[in-house]
């Protein structure tokens, strides 16, 4: 079957590995990207946008203009903060001491906010006979697994997102059934995003970005809807809520 894919946050380090590995796919017939920066496009049947999907406004003007265009078979999307976002320097809490409010709110902003917005606007252009909506989750956003602590703001805007995804599968269940929702964590990947972090991780548990989307694309772009939604990780395991 021929697939439209849409990837967001596409300058990232998972993402821009997803878009290669996705340009080279013959199954792929559209390839559709949009980033806050400005991406190549790496062959005819791939088309980027450039804008902040931080402004809901924006969102709806593309999917306005997408739905006239085609529909979606798969949606991902990779945006996360965990260190730094734009000109905001934040730092994973150690102790409760460094909880503070402006970077409790960035960590909701990025990697619940942004999420939420394009799964409330991509049921109007997914299709409906059959359809995946991804979103990078992490597995330290798992309540029930969390007996390390730290990590405040991400581990609860992870958390909160899998929420999202819980309760847009219901709505989904009922207005696109044929559509799964899958929060996915990729493992540890050598990306900017966990740079500061890979020091205590074993070399053969730091993933390149190719191992990642490979992983990715084999455990979740043929799920059954019936089951939605997924909280997965890099093996295709189930992770606990
Ligand atoms: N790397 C890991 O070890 C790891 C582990 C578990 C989970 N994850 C999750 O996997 C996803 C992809 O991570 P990655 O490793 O590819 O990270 P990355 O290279 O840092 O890319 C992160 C993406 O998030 C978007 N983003 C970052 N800051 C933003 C901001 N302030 N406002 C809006 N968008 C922002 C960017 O999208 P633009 O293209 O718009 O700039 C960027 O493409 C994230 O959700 C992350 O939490 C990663």
């Amino acid at each position: 079957m021929q697939s439209n894919v849409l990837v967001i946050g596409a300058s990232g380090g998972i993402a821009s590995a997803l878009l290669k590995q996705l340009n080279e796919d013959e199954h792929v017939h559209s390839l559709v990207s949009v980033s806050r920066s400005d991406v190549a496009p790496l062959s005819d049947k791939h088309q980027h946008h450039v804008f902040d999907s931080s402004s809901e406004a924006k969102v709806e003007a593309f999917v306005k203009e997408q739905k006239g265009k085609q529909r979606f078979t798969h949606v991902i999307c990779c945006t996360g903060v965990l260190h730094s976002s734009g000109k905001l320097m934040l730092k994973p809490e150690k102790r409760l001491e460094d909880i503070n409010a402006e970077q409790l709110s960035e960590y909701f902003r990025v990697n619940t906010i942004v999420p939420a917005i394009w799964v409330k606007h991509a049921v109007n252009i997914i299709n409906k006979d059959k359809a995946t909506i991804i979103v990078f989750s992490a597995r330290v956003g798992s309540i029930s697994e969390n007996r390390l602590g730290g990590w405040y703001g991400y581990r609860a805007s992870k958390a909160a997102l899998n929420m999202i995804m819980k309760t847009a599968a219901v709505e989904y269940k009922r207005r696109s059934p044929n559509t799964a929702l899958v929060c996915y964590h990729p493992g540890t990947v050598d990306t900017e995003l966990s740079k500061p972090f890979q020091a205590n991780v074993k070399p053969s548990k730091l993933f390149t970005p190719d191992f990642t989307v490979e992983q990715l694309i084999k455990h979740t772009l043929s799920l059954d809807p019936e089951d939605s939604p997924f909280y997965l990780d890099w093996e295709g395991k189930t992770i606990n809520w």
